[in-house]
């Protein structure tokens, strides 16, 4: 199938699943949270990672920014501009509505991630990406190109992702540490139940896709678009949905879950 067709499959289903999230505890904690000056969701692996580049005036871009907490969450660390790019504008509408909540000042930008205008290549000095994104993307080295292009020379991308050895399980299944599945899945998943974080009941949707892409492929993908890596580092910590929390729960015995992957434009 066409990465189009992918796409297309994907926004509505982000979409349909945007009300989810615009009610419960977890969007509670953010409008509470962004009412406090200084508010950050981001975690500690993050918040290292941008203090050690430094983010004071930075122009900050996200790709795939959903709700955009975590681009407010740096712009209340002092960066300067911020853009956040989604294609799903009820995600940019929540988003909207905690920059109001903060009194932080963000642009938020609709539209496929592949398409991202022209007009902002080289503005950044930062672009973020952060959990569960790859995994939506029919093709890696467009989105490395699409980040590369909107870096300025020495710019750095700073990646924060689930790490692709957690689709080998089925944490859905009575033994959820059994392997169901290749590493090297050649197909995406195809899904039907509406995305949600919090292992709440969630209603059937039209089918959307999920990609496996081997650290391998991700990384190659990243040199290919003109990045240099600088830093890979893997660690046990889930950082998705809660229903991963069982593939972290064995002691002496630790996975990868999650990986940040920092490179930056020569
Ligand atoms: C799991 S969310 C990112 C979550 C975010 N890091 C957070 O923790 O709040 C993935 C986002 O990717 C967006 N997305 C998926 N495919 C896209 C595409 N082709 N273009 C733009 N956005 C896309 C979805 O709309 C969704 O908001």
């Amino acid at each position: 199938m066409e990465r189009d067709h992918y796409v297309t499959a994907n926004r509505a289903a982000w979409e349909a699943s945007a009300p989810l999230h615009r009610r419960g505890a977890s969007w509670q904690r953010l409008a509470e949270g962004f009412a406090r000056p200084g508010f950050s969701c981001l975690d500690a692996v993050e918040t290292e990672a941008l203090e050690g580049e430094g983010v004071a005036g930075k122009a900050v871009a996200q790709l795939c920014c959903n709700n955009a907490r975590e681009l407010l969450s740096v712009k209340a660390m002092g960066a300067g501009r911020c853009v956040g790019f989604d294609q799903a504008e009820a995600f940019l509408e929540q988003g909207r509505e905690l920059a109001a909540v903060a009194g932080l000042e963000i642009e938020l930008v609709a539209g496929d991630v592949y398409g991202v205008p022209r007009r902002f290549d080289g503005g950044f000095d930062i672009v973020l990406v952060t959990i569960g994104v790859l995994g939506w993307m029919p093709d890696l080295p467009g989105f490395f190109g699409v980040a590369a292009r909107l870096l300025r020379p020495g710019g750095l991308l700073l990646l924060h992702e689930q790490h692709p050895i957690t689709n080998l399980f089925d944490v859905e299944q009575p033994d959820p540490l059994a392997l169901r599945h290749s590493y090297f899945q050649p197909v995406p998943f195809e899904e039907r139940r509406a995305v949600v974080y919090d292992g709440s009941a969630a209603p059937e949707l039209a089918p959307f896709y999920w990609f496996v892409h081997p650290l391998g492929d991700t990384v190659t993908a990243a040199l290919e678009a003109g990045l240099r890596l600088e830093r890979l580092r893997e660690y046990p910590d889930n950082i998705s949905s809660v229903e991963y929390d069982v593939l972290a729960t064995r002691p002496g015995v630790e996975l990868p879950l999650s990986y940040l992957m920092t490179a930056r434009r020569t």
